[in-house]
């Protein structure tokens, strides 16, 4: 038998509705559901090879061997599509992200979607989007909502079986871009893997799981009717009580700088006194992501870069789903 290898690309998602808390955290069934886009422009792009030649899984991420955190983390994942195709071939992984790492895009969400595609077609399995979506969920919570395209609903469900994303609307439905604004090229901080397993020992966890299907649901109407007012006051509100969650866990997590905290304040300003369809939505890190209309953002941009501390916007609009490519694709990874 020779090499099979496929390759694919998936973009990275911000969440609207946050995930932050596992019901189960082997099969990473989360405590809520959540809403996110992908992300335009940004794309992980994975080519996984296997063959009988191989003795173990290797993996090579942005042109340098990855240490043994991160391949441990790529074999585990592999012995579930090993399981599905009754097979024990080993694999090379060979992963690249044309977008900056630890500025607080979570790589995770692309690397586990692309991977979960680029995996099961070399093996030669054809699995349904749900399917992949359910699998790509075993590797990286968020990377379900990176495998259907544009707005994307990732259903918690109660088992492994009902657990996974679909798409609520397509990219093109409302155009939104979202301002990657960086004010810190990260130092190592907790990662989310570490964080969800802290969720629980906050007492605002429960209050802020208790509501999150009416936040789902308010966000969701928001968004298929292309109401602005309504998905920012939820979109804030949700992110804030997930760093309330954050700030009060056992230990506890703060993410946020004084950068970070000056940024959604003016964003919430302009949005008041300006009328500026904007809001702001931040993740396990200070970056903040600054959610606007299409017809705005160069605005926005311009004022954000104003702000004291921001070092660099990033723009990006919907993003289709995870898609596997074509040899000719495989010239198109561009840099940012
Ligand atoms: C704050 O999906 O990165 O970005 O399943 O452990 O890989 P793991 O966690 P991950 O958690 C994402 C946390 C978040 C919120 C969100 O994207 O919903």
């Amino acid at each position: 038998m020779s090499s099979m290898s496929a390759t694919a690309i998936a973009s990275p998602n911000i969440a609207f509705i946050k995930y932050w808390g596992n019901r189960d955290n082997q099969l990473r069934l989360p405590l809520n559901g959540s809403i996110s886009m992908n992300l335009d422009g940004l794309f992980t792009q994975t080519t996984v090879t296997f063959d009988p030649a191989f003795e173990m899984d290797t993996l090579t991420l942005n042109d340098q061997v990855a240490d043994q955190q991160a391949t441990s983390r790529v074999t585990h994942f592999l012995d579930l599509v090993r399981k599905l195709a009754n097979t024990t071939l080993r694999a090379n992984v060979i992963s690249k992200n044309n977008f900056p790492t630890g500025v607080g895009i979570a790589s995770s969400a692309s690397a586990f979607a692309a991977l979960s595609l680029a995996a099961t077609a070399a093996i030669g399995l054809e699995l349904s989007e749900t399917e992949l979506s359910r699998l790509a969920r075993r590797g990286s919570g968020s990377a379900c909502r990176s495998v259907p395209g544009g707005y994307v609903e990732w259903l918690a469900g109660q088992s492994d079986d009902d657990s996974y994303a679909v798409s609520i609307a397509s990219p093109d439905h409302w155009a939104l871009v979202d301002c990657i604004v960086i004010v810190q090229v990260e130092h190592k901080q907790i990662g989310s893997s570490q964080g969800h397993l802290l969720a629980n020992t906050s007492p605002l966890q429960y209050a802020r799981v208790e509501d999150a299907p009416r936040r789902i649901r308010l966000c969701k109407e928001a968004i298929l009717h292309r109401d602005f007012e309504t998905f920012a006051t939820i979109t804030e509100l949700d992110s804030t009580l997930m760093h309330a969650v954050m700030m009060t866990s056992d230990p506890p997590l703060f993410y946020w700088s004084p950068a970070t905290l000056e940024i959604m304040t003016n964003v919430t300003r302009w949005r008041k006194e300006k009328a500026l369809p904007v809001c702001y939505t931040v993740d396990a890190g200070p970056n903040v992501h600054v959610i606007c209309e299409e017809p705005v953002s160069e605005t926005i941009r311009e004022q954000l870069l104003q702000l004291p501390g921001v070092l660099q916007v990033l723009s990006a609009k919907p993003a289709g789903p995870a898609r596997l490519c074509t040899t000719l694709d495989n010239h198109s990874l561009r840099k940012l």
